[in-house]
Formats: C-alpha cells, structure tokens, sequence
C-alpha cells in the first residue's frame, strides 16, 4: 500500500547489503515494520522473522504476510455460508459480491454521512464507504461466531485495508482528501486474496519497537525502520487504523475535518526531535542481536554523527559501515485538483554495524 517510508523499492539495496556482510538466516526482528515489505522479503530468504508495529494495521499486515504460512481454511465458513470451500479466494469472491451497507464508514468518511457537520468528508465514495462497511463488519461477526480462525481474519483485514487504500481519495496519506473524485476513488472497492509467502518460526505483535526487541531475547538480525522526521503516523493514517481495530466495542470519536482518533498513546518519540537520539540509543543498547542494519533517510532527525556514534559503541567499532543508495522519488507538493509532482533526488543510507 501507499505508505510513507515504504521500502518494497528498495528490497534489492537491502538484500545486496545482507548479502556482502555475509547475514543470511537465523532470527531476523523488524519493529518497526509498517506494511511488513522488509519482514516479507526476510521471510523470502529464510529468515524466520519477528514483525511488529506500534500501530494496529501494521499488526494486521505483519500477522497476515510474514506469521502466516500455510493458507488459511474456514469449513465453518464454508458450511455455514453455503461456499463451495473454505478458501481465501473463495471467501474474497463472496466479500466482493456483498451488497453496501451504509455503517460506520459511511457515515464518518463519505460526504453522504455527518449530518449538521460543516464539512463533508470525501475520503470514499457513499458506495465504497459502505462497502467497507459491510465486509468489515461480517468479518467481525464471523470472527465472533468462530466461522474464521484468526490467520483468516487478519488475511482477510489485511486485504480490506490495502483494498480501501486503492479507493480512497487522497494524495497516499490520509491527513487530508482531495476536494474533487480522483479516477481511482470512483472504482468499486475490490478486495484481492494475499499471496502467501512459504517461511517457518515467524511471529507478529502490535507494541513499542523496545518491548519487541527486549522480548526477542538472542537473535541473529535486528533490522530497523523507524519514522525519521515528525510526522505521526497514528495521524497520517488513521483510516486504516480504523478499518483495523473496527468500530464494535467502545464508541469510536471521531474529531475535527478529517475524522481524527484519539490517539495518545500511539505518538512516537522516534518523531520527536527532543526524543528520538535517546530513544535510539536505549534500542540499540537493549538489543541482544549479531548484527543491526538501520535504513534511514538523509534528511531524517537523527542526526548522522549520532548514529555513528551509537552504533560503534554498541558494536564492534571497525564493523560500522554506511551504505548509500540514491533514487529518484516523485512525490505531490499540494493536495486538491491542481496537484504537481516534483521530482527529486532523495539519498537512502543502511547503518550497519555487527557484533
Ligand atoms: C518508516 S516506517 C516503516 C516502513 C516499513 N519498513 C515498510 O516498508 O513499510 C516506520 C514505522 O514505525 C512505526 N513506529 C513508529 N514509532 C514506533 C514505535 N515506538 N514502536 C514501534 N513502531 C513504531 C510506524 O507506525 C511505522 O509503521
């Protein structure tokens, strides 16, 4: 999915990088793992991997793509449903086919809900809002009743998610929608079955990247991603986070244009200037692991000269290397119809130092 700091491009630098400094299997810890591309291609060479995110939806992603590994059967879907089988396909072909149903959705994030608010909120269409509406409330009620284990569960969240990111009419991060329908917000929302990527011993949490890596005990590879400047991601997407965590147990508030959540206690100190320098040092420090590969940007907020300086303390001092990569990135610089894309040169560094 379109996410800030997403790597699925730069798998091929990251496995050059593993490759030259001779890491190749064993334990691999990834906290900060987001849409889990990193955990993923880990997975692919045989790692067994450790995937966890602070926010629920990387949860959901790091469950569904990196701990799974055999495909997820539901026969008392299948049975209770009239299905042909139990398969994810099967099941996503059924979602698909579901009628909408005007919920929670619908009501918060399309210009049909919020009745008497200022703003209409133009995040889905009515029809796709309450599409989402109606496959992820039978997900639940499915869950519920025990029809769905919970790989099958979080698969199939999974899937719903990366569906609604297709739909939804933004810019790639949802701090804010587009006032007009982009081409992509009026197709119908279309849910795809994962690919499942054969692997053995992975795992998934949802947690502080410093729980994760003092839970990890020994391990071989601790990878880590952390946001580098001060946006929040718990603001910047918030919609998924919703889809991910659903709406059925306590009331959700929604607050402000664009349908914000509480979300105290899911702000990071890696994106706050005062506090990211230690809180990467207590990271470093608590990890028990042979080797530590970081990315981070060049224009992040963790300044070079402490990287270095961490990372050599906390290894083997001559080990310490960076390695450099530069690409082209088009990102837009205004939300709305009159978008422009810039390109420009962007330089992506691995710190690496083992032990
Ligand atoms: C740069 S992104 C990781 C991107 C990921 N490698 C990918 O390819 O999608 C940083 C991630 O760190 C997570 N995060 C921020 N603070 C965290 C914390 N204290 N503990 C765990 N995860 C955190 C964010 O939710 C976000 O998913």
């Amino acid at each position: 999915m379109r996410y800030i700091g997403n790597k699925t491009r730069l798998l091929d630098f990251i496995g050059t990088v593993l490759a030259r400094r001779g890491i190749r299997g064993g334990h691999a810890v990834d906290p900060f793992t987001g849409t889990a591309s990193v955990a993923c291609e880990l997975k692919r060479r045989r790692f067994s991997v450790t995937a966890s995110d602070i926010m629920e939806y990387g949860y959901t992603f790091a469950r569904a793509y990196v701990q799974v590994t055999t495909p997820p059967e539901s026969p008392a879907l299948a049975h209770a449903l009239g299905l042909r089988d139990g398969r994810l396909e099967t099941i996503v072909a059924h979602l698909n086919a579901l009628p909408p149903e005007p919920g929670f959705i619908h009501e918060h994030y399309t210009p049909a809900g919020g009745a008497g608010r200022t703003h209409a909120r133009m995040y889905f269409t009515p029809a796709n809002g309450a599409r989402i509406d109606a496959v992820r409330t039978r997900l639940e009620t499915w869950r519920s009743r025990h029809w769905i284990d919970d790989d099958a569960y979080h698969s199939l969240v999974a899937s719903l998610i990366e569906a609604a990111d297709r739909v939804a009419n933004t810019t790639g991060v949802y701090a804010a929608f587009v006032k007009t329908w982009q081409a992509n917000a009026l197709r119908a929302l279309e849910l795809r079955a994962p690919t499942l990527i054969p692997g053995a011993g992975c795992t998934s949490a949802r947690g502080d990247a410093l729980d994760t890596v003092r839970d990890a005990g020994d391990f071989d590879l601790l990878y880590l991603d952390p946001p580098y400047n001060a946006r929040q991601y718990a603001g910047y997407y918030h919609i998924p986070e919703l889809i991910a965590q659903g709406w059925f147990g306590a009331p959700v508030e929604t607050r402000g244009k664009t349908g914000l959540l509480r979300d105290a206690d899911k702000r990071s100190d890696w994106s706050r200037s005062r506090r990211c320098e230690a809180a990467f040092e207590e990271l470093v420090a608590t990890a028990r692991c042979r080797h530590i590969v970081m990315s981070y940007n060049a224009e992040g907020i963790i300044p070079e000269s402490t990287i270095e300086r961490v990372l050599r303390r906390h290894g083997r001092s001559r080990s310490y290397r960076r390695y450099r990569l530069a690409y082209r990135r088009y990102r837009s610089d205004a939300d709305g119809e009159r978008r422009r894309y810039r390109a420009d040169s962007v330089e992506e560094y691995l710190y690496c130092v083992s032990r």
